[in-house]
């Protein structure tokens, strides 16, 4: 436990609860301190992207070791930042799964080795678990603490590799409602922009080029799936290829901008139609939005028009993949008492819901 515990005879205030948190699922190495899952008093993100880039998406070989330079000094980094030492921390939280094995499995020996050697609690983390926890997140230096979602709240996960509608009831308690059949969301931003030409990753390539585009331009399908809570993209992806082809005889040269401000729209048409139609289905009392995805300005202002309150979208940095994440979904299972062994393994294919453990 941390030094800063209160020993006094009076009524006692809660003490303060740090965790470190480790991210390594793909291609960012990352180290946080959360005080009570909710406060950020440090988070570092080195990112692969620039080695990446050459290859248009991530290598898993080329992740790995990227990894094992970059944890230890990202930890250090992380705990200076904080201005604490290991002394100061109380348990240590590590994304487990679901993402790439040999990226994973180096975060996961670095907190085994941690915790070991610091005699530490140990916390495996869902990566989508902790994308959730994302809406709890605030600085340390906000005036005022973001207000934390209410229960039950309906949250949409739109990551490069996952798409989830999940209602949770309670922390912790995850009700998966649908999924994508095929593409993740982020998946497809990253493909049209390889079809449009767009560098790496996609989603804020295209982002940027849409800007300047006509979002109307291309009358793109949006694919419902009436009657079930998933989604499908890879339609959608074709019908942007189809376009691309047929705009290859455009004496102008491939309308660009057109076609991405199109294309997002679709994308975003169905993920805030059918994220408000489950949230009023199911009498959610908040709507959270998490994952790369989220990001998105397009997204999120669509959002924001159609849901003035109760929405929570993280800030820009704590969308896309961070430990500060990790470590505020660690803290709600370390104060339930739920600890890892030194033998805890990687689970690459981790279901959010196989996370749910009853207290
Ligand atoms: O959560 P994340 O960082 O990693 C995973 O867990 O997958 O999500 C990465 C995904 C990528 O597909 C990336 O293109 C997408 O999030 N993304 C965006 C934006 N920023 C990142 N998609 C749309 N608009 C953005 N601004
Ligand atoms: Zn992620």
């Amino acid at each position: 436990m941390s030094p800063t515990h209160h020993t006094s005879s009076q009524a006692e205030p809660l003490a303060t609860v740090r965790i470190l948190g480790i991210e390594t699922s793909c291609d960012e190495t990352a180290a946080a301190v959360v005080a009570d899952g909710r406060i950020i008093l440090s988070s570092v993100v080195a990112s692969q992207v620039e080695v990446h880039t050459r290859f248009g998406g991530v290598f898993p070989e080329v992740a790995s070791r990227q990894h094992i330079l970059a944890i230890y000094p990202i930890v250090e980094q992380a705990l200076q930042q904080a201005h604490l030492t290991l002394d100061d921390i109380d348990g240590v939280a590590v994304t487990r799964g679901p993402g790439l094995p040999g990226s994973l499995v180096v975060g996961l020996n670095a907190a085994k080795g941690l915790a070991l050697a610091n005699n530490l609690p140990l916390i495996g983390v869902n990566h989508l678990e902790g994308h959730i926890y994302s809406a709890w997140l605030y600085q340390d230096t906000d005036q005022k603490p973001a207000s934390a979602p209410e229960f039950p709240s309906l949250a949409l996960i739109v990551s490069g590799g996952h798409t989830e509608l999940i209602l949770m009831k309670d922390h912790l308690d995850y009700a998966r409602l649908g999924a994508t059949l095929d593409d993740a969301a982020g998946e497809a931003f990253d493909k049209v922009a390889r079809l449009l030409g767009l560098s790496y990753p996609g989603g804020p390539s295209i982002q940027n080029t849409a800007q300047g585009g006509n979002p109307l331009a291309f009358d793109f399908p949006r694919a419902w799936l009436e009657d079930t809570w998933n989604f499908s993209f890879s339609g959608l992806k074709t019908a942007v290829l189809r376009e691309v082809r047929k705009q290859e005889a455009n004496p102008r040269g491939l309308p660009t901008q057109d076609l991405a401000a199109s294309f997002q729209a679709a994308v975003v048409d169905v993920l805030v139609s059918k994220t408000m139609h489950a949230a009023k289905k199911f009498n959610a009392r908040s709507i959270l939005v998490a994952g790369g995805v989220s990001a998105n300005q397009a997204l999120r202002q669509s959002f924001a028009l159609r849901l003035p309150s109760n929405l929570h979208i993280p800030p820009l940095m704590y969308c896309t993949d961070n430990a500060a994440m990790i470590a505020a979904a660690g803290y709600q299972r370390f104060v339930r008492s739920q600890r890892d062994g030194l033998d805890m393994d990687i689970l690459p294919n981790w279901p959010l819901t196989e996370t749910t453990r009853p207290d």
